[in-house]
């Protein structure tokens, strides 16, 4: 018995002995930091096998449960286990920037930061570094790759981090594609993707939907328990960009890089990292609109002059293209032509929309209404044969139709002073935009062209290549890099959707990469789409959603059934809730002439920001927003509202405190709505103070826009109090 009693203290001896080097070990590799606010809180440890282990908390609620990180490698060992952690390093930042132009003209860049090296000893000491950095408005990671004898080139075959998350939470959801992000939102539980992702990949140019289950990112996702949370990454460069495995029974989340040609994903060099994986969090909707944490994570501009970047409104020769059925890109009525030919020889069709004679009605307009500039598509050759092809010669982007004369038009533009919008639709063939890039900005710069929408439709060249993968965002931030050597703004199309690289790029002003208003002339878009882009697709950057359809009722054209899904007014509010620098009045100019009073409001409208605030907001119900005009006191208010009517609660408490101001509010009328009557409005002024708050009935569909000036003495008198 003693001695049984002896063998059982030893042996109890022994196991606290080996639980307290046990808890030893698991202290030294487990590493926790806190938000500045304290709200946030994460752990970085090392699993059993030496697995790399992250989990996020939200005041005291789990965001992100314990969540594995690592490599697949091609040819070489994995970077998913076996490591150990060498050194841990903590820092913090606390400073402010100013971006070139934005929602607001100083933005605060205040984290702490953990820094984890991890070794791999059985395989000769290979090592890799995982950088946190925890904000108050969430978490950005990213793996760094040092110099070592052991990693110098590798190919990865998949990226491995995991977001575990802790429910069924409802999650605003487009699929999994390499090629295009141009989806309707569904909105639905997690559980729910799999019934639905047929449904959810309807017919959309160029796309390449995943096999597997999978979604995109910016991928907006709210608990039961009433936490926002925002998956996402930040300068996404070198490359390719992450969509999300999705596990509908457990809820775990996975890294499902975009491959190349052959099936690789990213091919590295060391000393190198990946873009950061961000997760953004609040238990307020507006806190993720209001999240600069993605800017924050991008690098500063490395350009040293940027006086030549302003932001752009514009109009376009380009609606009509889309819904009056009077006129197109392509001037000739043959269809299979080469670059080669003589363009003299086509046959015209009557139709072509960028004349010379065209382009100047568009200068006047714009010249009248001021407006910087005029984008006029289908000036140059090609279009006859340009889509579906894949071929490579589609577009040389400096030969102009024969009744087009570019420089006619820019003599023109100038005595106007109005620039004229570049336009280069690649068709996919990146290649052979890539080898006549140089001669095309020269060409622009030749010209007095300053800006350019480019355009990717249709598969790439490189064949096998994705819009996404490594190539081509190497592409586009090339495009982007370039552009600006020839102080060239840029505005993408098809693109791959932004990691907010316009901090670093910031002649990079805009892009599409989302259903935009084109889809409205083809089926339509959702009334409750433009409450959900804010918390999806512009959480990485600005669109070009090209709003200001006045003529939402399409059979005015052709007849039909067709509409824009909105009310007037919520055309005028996007200019408000959609930021963007660049910002497009994309209606036929003689719509906007049968409607002068709203039409101000585009006029008037800001596109460049002191300060940004985010009054309302939920996904897919509502967004309402004011900003305050750089450099000017002037306030700028955008609403809107799903299907359902709404009051939107418009606070002036921004104002400065004690003066007067004169509100001039655009509201949809009583008996108005996206279906009924879209174009019945009304516009009023009214005095309004800090003290302010505007209750505002919004439209089914519909939406509330405010203009808020000084206004002189006399413009105040007479004026009813709000
Ligand atoms: C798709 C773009 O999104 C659209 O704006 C453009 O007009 C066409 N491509 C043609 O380039
Ligand atoms: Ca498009």
């Amino acid at each position: 018995m003693q001695q049984n009693a002896n063998l059982t203290d030893r042996l109890s001896r022994r196991l606290s002995l080996f639980l307290f080097l046990f808890l030893i070990t698991v202290l030294v590799q487990a590493q926790t930091i806190t938000s500045p606010d304290k709200n946030l809180s994460m752990t970085f440890e090392l699993a059993a096998n030496g697995v790399p282990t992250y989990q996020l908390t939200y005041k005291k609620k789990p965001v992100i449960k314990q969540s594995k990180m690592g490599f697949e490698m091609k040819d070489v060992p994995s970077m998913m286990n076996d490591f150990t952690v060498a050194k841990t390093e903590q820092n913090s930042v606390n400073d402010t920037w100013e971006p070139v132009w934005g929602e607001q003209k100083t933005i605060r860049n205040n984290y702490n930061e953990l820094l984890v090296t991890l070794n791999q000893k059985e395989h000769k000491d290979r090592h890799i570094r995982i950088r946190f950095r925890l904000f108050n408005d969430g978490l950005g990671f990213r793996y760094e790759f040092p110099q070592q004898p052991e990693l110098k080139y590798f190919i990865i075959k998949e990226e491995h981090t995991e977001f575990n998350l802790t429910g069924d939470h409802k999650i605003f959801w487009i699929p999994g594609d390499y090629d295009t992000n141009e989806y309707a939102y569904t909105t639905s539980q997690i559980s729910q993707i799999p019934g639905l992702m047929e449904k959810a990949t309807i017919d959309v140019h160029a796309q390449h939907p995943i096999k597997t289950l999978a979604v995109q990112t910016p991928s907006m996702m709210k608990s039961s328990d009433g936490l926002y949370i925002n998956i996402h990454e930040a300068a996404l460069l070198n490359y390719p960009a992450m969509n999300l495995n999705v596990d509908p029974k457990t809820f775990k989340f996975s890294t499902h890089l975009t491959p190349d040609a052959v099936g690789n994903k990213g091919y590295m060099q060391t000393d190198t990292q990946t873009p950061w994986r961000t997760i953004v969090v609040s238990d307020k909707a507006t806190d993720i609109l209001a999240s600069k944490l993605i800017l924050n994570l991008n690098e500063p501009t490395a350009y040293e002059d940027v006086s030549w970047i302003k932001p752009v409104k514009y109009i376009g020769i380009w609606w009509e293209y889309f819904v009056a059925g009077k006129s197109t890109w392509a001037y000739g009525k043959e269809t299979n032509v080469k670059l080669t030919d003589d363009y003299t020889k086509l046959t015209p069709s009557g139709r072509h929309g960028a004349t010379t004679e065209n382009a100047k009605k568009h200068i006047d307009f714009a010249a009248e209404h001021g407006f910087d500039a005029v984008l006029i598509e289908g000036w140059n050759i090609g279009w006859e044969d340009w889509f579906g092809n894949w071929k490579e010669e589609v577009f040389d982007f400096v030969t102009a139709y024969p009744d087009f004369d570019v420089k006619e038009v820019q003599k023109y533009a100038e005595s106007k002073g109005v620039r004229v919008m570049m336009h280069h639709e690649t068709s996919g063939a990146a290649t052979n935009y890539e080898r006549r890039l140089h001669e095309a900005f020269q060409f622009m710069q030749d010209h007095g062209y300053n800006s350019v929408k480019t355009g990717y439709v249709g598969k790439i060249i490189p064949r096998g290549e994705h819009h996404d993968g490594q190539w081509m965002v190497n592409h586009y931030n090339y495009v982007a890099n370039t552009a600006a050597k020839y102080k060239i703004m840029i505005n993408s199309h098809e693109a791959v959707r932004p990691t907010g690289l316009h901090r670093t790029f910031p002649n990079w002003l805009a892009q599409e990469s989302a259903r935009g208003t084109e889809f409205e002339a083809m089926g339509g878009l959702a009334p409750d789409h433009a409450t959900i882009l804010p918390f999806t697709r512009l959480m990485g950057g600005p669109m070009d959603y090209t709003p200001g359809i006045f003529q939402t009722d399409l059979s005015y054209y052709h007849g039909g059934e067709q509409r824009v899904n909105t009310t007037l007014v919520k055309q005028l509010a996007y200019y408000v809730t959609m930021y963007s620098p660049l910002q497009m009045a994309a209606d036929i100019p003689d719509n906007y002439t049968r409607f002068p009073d709203a039409f101000q409001f585009i006029k008037d409208v800001a596109l460049d920001w002191d300060d940004t605030w985010v009054l309302e907001a939920e996904p897919g119900d509502y967004v309402t927003i004011a900003r305050k005009a750089k450099g000017k006191n002037e306030w700028y208010v955008g609403g809107i509202t799903d299907e359902n009517t709404r009051t939107a609660n418009v606070r002036f408490d921004y104002l400065p405190k004690g003066k007067t101001y004169i509100a001039t509010i655009y509201a949809d009328a009583k008996d108005a709505s996206w279906n009924k009557n879209p174009q019945k409005y009304t516009v009023r002024k009214v005095l309004v103070n800090s003290k302010s708050v505007l209750k505002q009935q919004l439209a089914p569909g519909g939406g509330v826009a405010v203009s808020v000036k000084e206004g002189s003495k006399q413009e105040q008198k007479g004026l009813k109090k709000l």
